[in-house]
């Protein structure tokens, strides 16, 4: 498995920025858009557990606050790593995220075998998709 290494450098280094007093878990994500800028998260917990963030949506969010050219993807690439040495694959709500920012991307991520990677578009099948005509009929 080709991890990109600055990605997961990057990762790794975001892990030392999370904020997770009660997991005690740092998860750390980087990813890379088509010009080559590379944003990282971390995630970010809160007293009141349900308002955690991931690692992933946090840095879906750097990147999308600095999304230019939106005639293309956000992101084409993404690795997510933790400090747990243990496997910790995307949740389902990030999923739902990365899936919306570029359903080809390729997610890279920690499983029992090593390395893996699979594109955001097969990481949630079945997914929910806001319909244009469903849109269109409710504004
Ligand atoms: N976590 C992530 O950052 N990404 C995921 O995809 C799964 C879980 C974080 C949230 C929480 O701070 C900790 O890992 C334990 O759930």
């Amino acid at each position: 498995m080709n991890v990109p290494e600055n990605l997961k450098a990057a990762a790794i280094q975001a892990t030392t920025q999370a904020y997770s007093p009660y997991s005690k878990i740092k998860v750390g994500a980087a990813l890379i858009d088509h010009d080559g800028n590379i944003f990282t998260g971390a995630n970010i917990e809160n007293a009141s557990y349900g308002l955690t963030i991931c690692a992933e949506r946090v840095a879906l969010a750097n990147a999308l606050m600095k999304w230019q050219d939106r005639s293309r993807p956000l992101f084409s690439k993404m690795v997510i790593t933790n400090s747990t040495g243990t496997p910790m694959p995307p949740c389902g709500a990030c999923r739902q995220m990365l899936l919306e920012m570029n359903e080809n991307a390729e997610i890279f991520f920690e499983t029992a075998g090593g390395w893996t990677s699979a594109l955001a578009k097969d990481l949630l099948p079945g997914a929910f998709y806001m319909r244009e005509d469903l849109a269109e009929e409710n504004g």
